[in-house]
């Protein structure tokens, strides 16, 4: 593992946290054996816009019980679960923080579900040329400096027509103030603008097919959040439990460079030459 590497799993990895979440269930009156992949949904979408988002990206691709499906820094297996559940595909999911990765297999057999988790790095994926025959990437890239290397890896595992499904945070300005969910400091935060991952695919052979932003959508979500948790507080299972200490502060100052317009969510879907 390279340092930042190191700081990355540092900072996403906390310890405790599948019975953190099974005890906030517990506690939401959601017994383990009664535990569907619904509980999860707002606690294992880490992104912004959450379940939401992550349908309004897959509904513009066609996915079946064939497709091969990667998702590449897939957290606690949110969104993998959801595609096994409901395309009934064959999914893997990769990630960097080993905590992570456990997590994502643990809760998968909770809900009885199946897809694979695997501990590895985005930027060496431990699988075989031509493996995926979709590879999706939601919140990953800002914690990496390399988006050549992102997509030339993205590239080499996927068939060809594959597609690759993104939705990150992309640089528009200047940086947020620091901390942020995906990083506690600009030494694991690397933000790059659209036009950047759009020449990263294209130098990996994968050519860009849709592109839609989401800023609008983003300030949308967070005021609906707001508006929700002055009426009814915070949810009892929600995204503080894998954000850890600091949580407030670092969902406050994505919420504000996002409004400022320095930063902002972007959908890239792209086709491999
Ligand atoms: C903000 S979380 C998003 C998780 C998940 N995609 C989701 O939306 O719920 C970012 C994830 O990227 C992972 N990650 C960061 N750098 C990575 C790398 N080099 N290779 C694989 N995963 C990485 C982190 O471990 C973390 O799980």
């Amino acid at each position: 593992m390279t340092k930042t590497e190191d700081r990355v799993v540092a900072h996403y990895g906390t310890g405790g946290l599948y019975d953190r979440i099974m005890a906030a269930l517990a506690a939401s009156g959601v017994a383990s054996g009664d535990l569907t992949p619904d509980h999860l949904k707002g606690v294992d979408e880490f992104h912004v816009g959450g379940v939401a988002a992550t349908a309004a990206l897959l509904d513009q691709i066609d996915i079946g019980p064939e497709t091969r499906v990667l998702d590449i820094g897939a957290g606690i297996g949110g969104t993998a679960r959801l595609i096994a559940a409901r395309y009934g595909s064959e999914v893997t999911g990769l990630d960097l923080t080993p905590e992570f990765v456990d997590t994502a297999a643990r809760l998968t057999r909770a809900v009885g579900l199946r897809a694979r988790f695997v501990t590895g790095s985005a930027l060496d994926m431990p699988f075989a040329d031509g493996s995926f025959d979709l590879a999706t990437l939601f919140h990953v890239g800002m914690n990496l400096a390399d988006k050549t290397a992102l997509f030339r890896e993205t590239a080499r595992v996927l068939a060809h027509g594959g597609r690759f499904a993104v939705y990150d945070i992309m640089r528009f300005g200047a940086d947020p103030v620091f901390p942020v969910p995906w990083a506690s400091g600009p030494d694991t935060s690397f933000l790059a603008a659209p036009e950047d991952y759009v020449a990263a695919g294209e130098a990996a052979g994968l050519m860009l097919t849709a592109r839609r932003d989401r800023g609008e959508a983003a300030t949308d979500f967070f005021a609906a959040l707001k508006a929700r948790t002055e009426k009814s507080g915070p949810p009892p299972v929600g995204l503080p439990l894998i954000m850890g200490e600091g949580a407030g502060v670092k969902y406050a100052n994505m919420v504000e460079a996002v409004k400022a317009g320095g930063i902002a969510p972007v959908e890239m879907i792209f086709q491999k030459r």
